[in-house]
C-alpha cells in the first residue's frame, strides 16, 4: 500500500471541519490520508479537545504576546517534523505570514463560509444575509499572503431563504463546508491538476476517474 499524505490540520475554535475530514478519512471517502497532528492556536478550543479524544497528536500553540513571524516559525517546525504534506486551516482565526505560505507553498488549504470572492473576512453568512443574496455557500481555496484569496479548488452553492437568520444559513452552510472539505482534499491530494492563473483545472486524467 502506499504511504498515506500526512495533513496538519490547524484551528482556533469548535473543530466541525477538522472532524468531517477526520471522519471521511475513517470510513474511507478520503483513502489517501491520514491526521499527522492537530494544532491550535487556542488551548481551550473544542476541536483540540476532540482530537485528543480520537487519539490524534494534538498540540496547543500559543500566539497570544508573540509576534506573529516567532508563532508561524514555532507551528512551521511542528508541521516539519511530522512529516505533513498538506496543510488544512478549519477555522484557523490567524493569518498566515509569507515564510509560512512559502514554507508550504501550494500546499495549505481553507475553508470559508462564503462564495468567494464575495463576503471575506469575519461573519461571511451574516454579510451575505445582509447584503440580500438569494445564493450563497462555501468555498476550499489554496492558501496565499492575502485573506481568503489564494486559487478556489471547488465552491458549494447553498440558497438564502427568505426566513434565515444568521444561524439558520450558517447552519446550511455548514452542511456542505463538512462535504466540501473533503472532496477538495482528495483532488489536490490526486496530483491531478494545474494551477494557470488563478484557476484551479483538473487535468485530463482527474475527468476520467
Ligand atoms: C467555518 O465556517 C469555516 O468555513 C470558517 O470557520 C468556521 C470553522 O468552523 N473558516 P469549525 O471550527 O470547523 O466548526
Amino acid at each position: 500500500m502506499n504511504e498515506r499524505n500526512r495533513l496538519g490540520i490547524l484551528l482556533s475554535g469548535r473543530g466541525s471541519n477538522f472532524l468531517a475530514i477526520a471522519d471521511a478519512i475513517a470510513s474511507g471517502r478520503l483513502p489517501d490520508a491520514e491526521i499527522a497532528v492537530v494544532i491550535s492556536n487556542k488551548a481551550d478550543a473544542p476541536g483540540l479537545a476532540a482530537a485528543r479524544e480520537r487519539g490524534l497528536n494534538s498540540l496547543a500553540i500559543e500566539a497570544r504576546g508573540r509576534k506573529r513571524a516567532e508563532h508561524d516559525a514555532e507551528i512551521i517546525a511542528c508541521l516539519q517534523e511530522y512529516r505533513v504534506d498538506l496543510v488544512c486551516l478549519a477555522g484557523y482565526m490567524r493569518l498566515l505570514s509569507a515564510e509560512f505560505v512559502a514554507a508550504f507553498s501550494q500546499r495549505i488549504l481553507n475553508i470559508h463560509p462564503s462564495l468567494l470572492p464575495a463576503f471575506p473576512g469575519l461573519d461571511a453568512q451574516q454579510q451575505a444575509l445582509e447584503y440580500g443574496v438569494k445564493v450563497t455557500g462555501c468555498t476550499v481555496h489554496f492558501v496565499d499572503e492575502q485573506l481568503d484569496h489564494g486559487a478556489i479548488i471547488l465552491q458549494k452553492i447553498v440558497p438564502v431563504l427568505d426566513g434565515d437568520n444568521g444561524d439558520d444559513l450558517a447552519a446550511r452552510i455548514l452542511e456542505q463546508e463538512h462535504i466540501a472539505y473533503a472532496e477538495a482534499i482528495k483532488r489536490v491530494l490526486s496530483g491531478n491538476y494545474r494551477i494557470v492563473g488563478r484557476r484551479y483545472l483538473p487535468s485530463a486524467q482527474a475527468n476520467l476517474g
